[in-house]
């Protein structure tokens, strides 16, 4: 969908405009493209700390060039060393200096120690998180800021999360802290980075447009083959889609009672199992509780979270979900944050975020990971439909300043997918340009 005021806001009058009253600038984002470099300029790398070797592994794998520079394309700092409050101010340090060189679409990514126990270092750790999301709403021109605890013994296992963070496939993700080998696991180097999903199948429902066709494509140009799943009724949508990933589509509605059971034969029969599983299929049907029906309440629930559940105890218990496999779950920023008109799609978003604790222990005793998203406001059919005055607060009110694509979702995806995400279980990141909803 068109986004009008960023169009106004990059011409000539409406650029003047803009810088003159203080308006939001939303700039246009630097999306993955396979012809372009991961990182746009030279990355400048601080701290002392676990990660150095990583860092500088990571840096020099995706071609980036380390010196100094005008403008930088991302900033690493490596606080793992911090291990008491006076040595925050490192972080001042390595900051101040350069957080007006940072370019458009820069990444800055802090590394940590998830703040566990009741030392001084675990205190100091923790501080990094108010850190780093004062500097995300800091930043301008579309450049993004993480943080990444990353567990003692995990050092290596951090490689596809930065890989992740410092290209342009986080462009929508702002402000996130995601932790790293907190429940175990293991991760996999791929043969080939740029197809970390050759051999693997992957499950999506709700394929057939919007978000879940996204996922479909990116998880196919990772080199997994896709099945697509819809409802009946988006039978036609659905085998284009099918088409255009050359992978399968499957017509079925996740809330039949045969379900589960259906997968379990499907997957057994033609794939000998499952590598990735994506719950992408989610219906809202908006009104205030005390309006809303019995069958709007009901329905949200069995599609956005009933019918997950009954799906993931199927296949585990069927053992169809392959060694190394992957859950992911869709939630959303109205799951964190609440909203007016929403009880039932909130309550049930909310209840993925549930899902990913109650299974992460469980998946990572079999290898396996379980995460989730939670989108902001991406451009959609979904968010078309909703009145001109809320999509514009929805768009304006991050730091990004802008809707999200689907795309954003979809790579986020992927990057839990991988073989080499093995360490990354039991996180919720939101897709969101750091919204301030629920922040
Ligand atoms: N668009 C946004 O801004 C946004 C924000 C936060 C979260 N989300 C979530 O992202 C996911 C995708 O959203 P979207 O905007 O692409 O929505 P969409 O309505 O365009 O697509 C959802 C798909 O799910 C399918 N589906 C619904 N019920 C099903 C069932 N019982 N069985 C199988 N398939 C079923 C629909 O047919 C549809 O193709 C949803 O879970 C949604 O809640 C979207």
């Amino acid at each position: 969908m068109t986004d009008r005021y960023q169009q106004f806001a990059r011409s000539g009058v409406g650029r003047q405009i803009v810088r003159r009253l203080g308006l939001p600038n939303p700039v246009p984002l630097r999306r993955f493209s396979p012809d372009q470099t991961a990182i746009d300029g030279p990355a400048l790398v601080g701290g002392n700390g676990r990660l150095g070797d990583t860092v500088a592994s990571v840096l020099k794998a995706l071609g980036a060039e380390v010196a100094d520079g005008e403008r930088y394309g991302a900033l690493v700092f490596d606080a793992t060393g911090i291990d008491e409050p006076a040595k925050l101010r490192e972080l001042y340090d390595f900051f101040h200096p350069v957080m007006r060189r940072i370019g458009t679409c820069g990444r800055v990514v802090v590394l940590g120690t998830p703040p566990e126990g009741d030392s001084r270092a675990a205190i100091a750790q923790r501080a990094l998180e108010g850190f780093t999301r004062s500097v995300g709403k800091e930043l301008t021109r579309g450049a993004t800021a993480q943080l990444v605890y990353v567990a003692p013994g995990f050092e290596a296992a951090a490689e596809s999360t930065l890989r992740f963070l410092l290209s342009a496939k986080s462009a929508f993700v702002d402000a996130q802290v995601i932790r790293i080998g907190t429940l175990g696991g293991q991760s996999v180097e791929p043969e080939d980075w740029d197809k970390p999903l050759r051999g693997k199948v992957a499950l999506v429902t709700g394929a057939s447009r919007g978000i879940g066709a996204s996922i479909a494509e990116v998880l196919a140009r990772d080199g997994a083959h896709v099945v697509a799943l819809d409802i009946p009724a988006q039978g036609a949508e659905l085998s284009e889609v099918a088409n255009r990933v050359r992978g399968s589509s499957l017509q079925l509605d996740i809330t039949a009672q045969d379900a589960p059971a259906e997968l379990v034969r499907y997957f057994t029969e033609r794939h000998g199992g499952v590598d990735i599983v994506v719950h992408n299929a989610g219906i809202t049907r908006d009104k205030r509780l005390a309006n809303m029906s019995d069958g709007a309440w009901d329905s949200v629930i069995a599609v956005n979270l009933s019918s997950q559940l009954a799906v993931n105890d199927a296949l585990l218990d069927a053992d169809v979900l392959r060694a190394n496999g992957r859950i992911v779950g869709v939630s959303s920023i109205a799951g964190i944050a609440g909203n007016n008109g929403q009880t039932n799609y909130a309550t049930s978003k909310a209840g993925v975020i549930g899902m990913v604790d109650a299974y992460a222990p469980v998946l990572a005793a079999r290898g396996a990971t379980i995460n989730a998203v939670a989108p902001g406001f991406i451009e959609t059919k979904m968010t078309a439909a909703v009145p001109l005055f809320v999509r514009e607060a929805g768009r304006r009110m991050s730091s990004l300043a802008q809707g999200g694509l689907p795309v954003d979702v979809a790579e986020t995806i992927a990057w839990y997918a991988s073989p080499a995400s093995g360490a990354v279980n039991g996180n919720v990141v939101r897709v969101c340009g750091q919204s301030l909803l629920g922040a």
